[in-house]
Order: structure tokens, then sequence, then C-alpha cells
């Protein structure tokens, strides 16, 4: 064999492919608990792992729970001094503004990240986040990038956090405009859900996160469906029980679907836990962040469940059971941004599906209902059918308030 000739073997051997195959299995607990910074309290401790590693935790707080929960930083203090020096607190807890404001203020990640080098955290260090869905998207986001990501314990403090949003594999902030434009797909190392935290919730965000229960089960368990119907009234006034019940199966679910949907990191184009969402996340941008997350998510479930509806899919009586139960926990079926019109006069909102689709890639897919307990995917909607949905909610909410105003009314 002639140089010549090894060098055009070499030349063509060097062509072609090879494939890489590896799998990756994920595995967090999460737990439900209550007073979590309490003496006695192991939850978070045993999270952390062989108290014979070095355990250095960074915690970011919610500044809004400290109002209801005044001596939260020194609870927390006081538990980790309790755990001796099996573990160090990196630096004293960093407070970051609660609310969606904290996924719109693009320092804050950076703050976080900058905390994230000073203090050392390192791959085996913990950063704890500790508040609602929107400092839980927006640290997770912070902690996810940094070093590639270091580990996450969440501790969700609202309800929605507590039985969708602090659960699953998601993080991010908003950036040009558009909700979670900027995330990763990150398993937490843990979610501690603690149940005391959920009293000193404002009303409206005590009753947001029904919302996230009332659009799983009407996709995965309509018996839980007939459960919230029938305790509409507990959860709408505000008894603790019905809640952590309602907490508890809503999350569940979502981390039964997450495990066994067969696309945790959404890579297809089949989102069914959006149901409601496309509407919901526009809608939000529109009121300027006025809506809450999960108060825009009734309102998505409600155009969706009244376009399901109008198509012929889902019959009269499920339609009607679904938006009574929208209203009866408290939630509304419409608000004044769905008449926010766009620039091109058409109703803003409607561009939801465009940005949608967007942020999904993929066909359009869109999540309706068949009946009460299971979902359809559809790749086409028709606008003027969405408009129609839209009217029909708002003479539905007006006649509710209505009836309400007359309460011994027998009609
Ligand atoms: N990552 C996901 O998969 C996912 C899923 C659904 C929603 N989300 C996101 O979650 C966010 C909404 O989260 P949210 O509904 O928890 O609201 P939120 O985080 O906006 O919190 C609402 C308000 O409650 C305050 N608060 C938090 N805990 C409290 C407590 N125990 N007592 C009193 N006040 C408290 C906060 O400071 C804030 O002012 C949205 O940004 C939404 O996009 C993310
Ligand atoms: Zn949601």
């Amino acid at each position: 064999v002639t140089a010549f000739q090894e060098a055009e073997r070499l030349h063509d051997d060097a062509l072609g492919s090879v494939e890489q195959r590896f799998r990756v299995e994920f595995r967090y607990r999460v737990h439900f608990t209550r007073d979590l910074f309490s003496a006695g309290n192991d939850v978070l401790a045993d999270a952390l792992g062989d108290p014979a590693d070095p355990r250095r935790l960074l915690f970011v707080v919610d500044a809004g729970l400290l109002d209801g929960h005044p001596a939260l930083l020194e609870d927390i203090a006081a538990y980790c001094a309790s755990l001796g020096d099996t573990l160090e607190l990196a630096a004293a807890p960093l407070l970051v503004p609660g609310g969606e404001l904290v996924k719109n203020d693009a320092s804050v990640v950076r703050r976080v990240a900058s905390a994230i080098d000073a203090c050392g955290v390192d791959r085996h260090s913990y950063v704890i986040a500790v508040g609602g869905g929107a400092v839980l998207d927006a640290v997770g986001f912070a902690a996810g990038i940094s070093h590639r990501g270091v580990r996450l314990i969440r501790v969700p403090t609202t309800v929605l956090s507590q039985n969708d949003s602090g659960v699953g594999v998601k993080n991010g902030v908003n950036a040009f405009g558009k909700k979670n434009f900027l995330g990763t797909f990150s398993p937490p190392h843990a979610v501690l859900c603690d149940f005391s935290f959920l009293p000193t919730l404002s009303d409206r965000d005590w009753r947001s996160g029904i919302s996230e229960a009332i659009k799983v089960a009407l996709l995965r368990d309509a018996a839980f469906f007939a459960w919230i119907e029938a305790n509409a009234g507990p959860l709408r006034e505000r008894s603790q029980p019905e809640m952590e019940w309602l907490v508890r199966r809503c999350a569940e679910l979502h981390l039964e679907h997450i495990a066994t949907g067969g696309d945790p990191f959404e890579l297809g184009s089949s989102r069914p836990l959006d149901f409601g969402h496309w509407a919901a996340h526009k809608l939000e941008q529109i009121s300027g962040h006025a809506l809450r997350h999960g108060e825009a998510v009734a309102i998505g479930l409600a155009l969706d469940t009244t376009y399901s509806h109008l198509s012929g899919r889902l019959g009269e009586r499920d339609w009607l059971r679904v938006i009574d139960a929208i209203d009866a926990v408290g939630l509304p079926l419409w608000a004044p941004e769905l008449l926010t019109a766009g620039e091109d006069g058409r109703p803003a909102y409607l561009d939801g599906l465009r940005e949608f689709r967007e942020h999904l890639g993929g066909r359009l897919t869109i999540t309706l209902l068949d009946r009460v307990g299971a979902g359809a995917d559809v790749h086409e909607i028709d606008e003027p059918l969405v408009l129609a949905a839209a009217e029909l909610l708002l003479s539905e909410q007006e006649e509710r308030r209505w009836r309400a105003t007359r309460p011994h009314s027998t009609s």
C-alpha cells in the first residue's frame, strides 16, 4: 500500500457519523410539611444529604413573605444553627422582591448569580429559594446557569407554587416582553412545601393557585374535579384543610404527568399542562402583570373550555360545570384585557396563539376539552369562534355577578 493509497483510505474513513447515546435519571422528592424551620422538623436537614459531606447553603428569600412571617429570617438562622457544624450558611439570606417584578427585572438574576460567586457556592452546595412561583422561577434560573447548574432546593410558599410551578422542572424569567423567554429545564434537588406559609396569602393569591388544580383535574382526574366542585365554598373561603388536600393532589398529578407523560423537557409540540395558557400568558402581559398568573389561567381555561363547547366537542353540561366551578372558587371568567386592541385592531390576546407556538416550536398545538377528565390536541384555532367564546364569557360573568347581588333569588 503506497502512502498515497493510505491517505486516500483515511480521507474516506473520516466521513460518516457516530451515535452518542446516554440516559440520565432524575429523582427528587417533594415533601409536604408544616413549620419547616421549627426545631425538630427534619425535612430540610434530611434533604441536604450526608452530614459528613460539607453542606454550604445560600438562602434566597421572597421579600413579600416578611410582612406575614416577620420571624422567618431568624427562624432560618436558628434552624441552621441547631444543626451545628454539619452545615454552613454561606451568607445571610439574600432578599429579592416578590411577584412578577422579580422576573421582569434582569438585574435580579445577576444579583443571585453574583451572590453564588461571592459566597463560594459550588456544585455540591445548595441554593435554597423560598417564595412564590415568580421568585422560584428567577432564582432557579440563576442557579441553573451558575457553574452550569448548582443544586436547588425550592421552598414554595404560595398555593400555585406548591401545587404546580415549584414542583416541576422549569424555571425562567421574562425578556423581550415575553413570559419565560429565558429559562432552562433543571430538575430541583428537592422541593419542600410548607403549608404553614399559606394563611398569610392575599385572597387573590390564595385563589389563584386553584386554577392550576382545575386545569390538571379537567385533563387528568374527573373525580378530583368533582371534589373541587363539591368543596368550592370552603376553598374560596380559605379553609386550610381543603386547601392542603387540593395542593397535595394537584402537585401529585403534575409530578405524575412529568414522570409518565413521555416528554419531561417538552421536546414535542404537545403540552397538555399548558391548557388555557396561550391566552393566559398574553393576558398577563397585556395587563402589565396586574392579573395574577392564576387569574389569567382561570380566564384562559374558561376561554378554551367555551371554545371547546362552541366548536362542538364539549357538551353543554360539562361546559357549564367548568365555568361554574371557576366562578364558585372566586376566580374570574373574563377580564377587560380581552378587549384591548393590538396594533392591527384585533384583540391583542389573539397574538398569544402565535407566541405560544413560537415558544414551543413545531406545529401549533392547543389543548381543548372533550369532556371533564379528557383533553384533546388540535392544530388549528378559528379566531372568530375564540371571539365568540370571549363574548359569551362576558355575559356569563355579568349574569353571575348580577345573580350574586340578589342572594335570595330562586331563579
Ligand atoms: N416554572 C413553572 O413551571 C411555572 C408554572 C406555572 C407558573 N409559573 C410562574 O409562577 C409565577 C406565579 O407564581 P405565584 O402565583 O406563586 O405568585 P408570585 O410568586 O407572583 O407571588 C405573589 C405574591 O405573593 C407574595 N407571597 C409569596 N408567598 C407568600 C405568603 N406565604 N404569604 C404572603 N405573601 C406571599 C409574593 O411576594 C408576591 O407578592 C408566574 O411568574 C408564573 O409564570 C411557573
Ligand atoms: Zn400555569
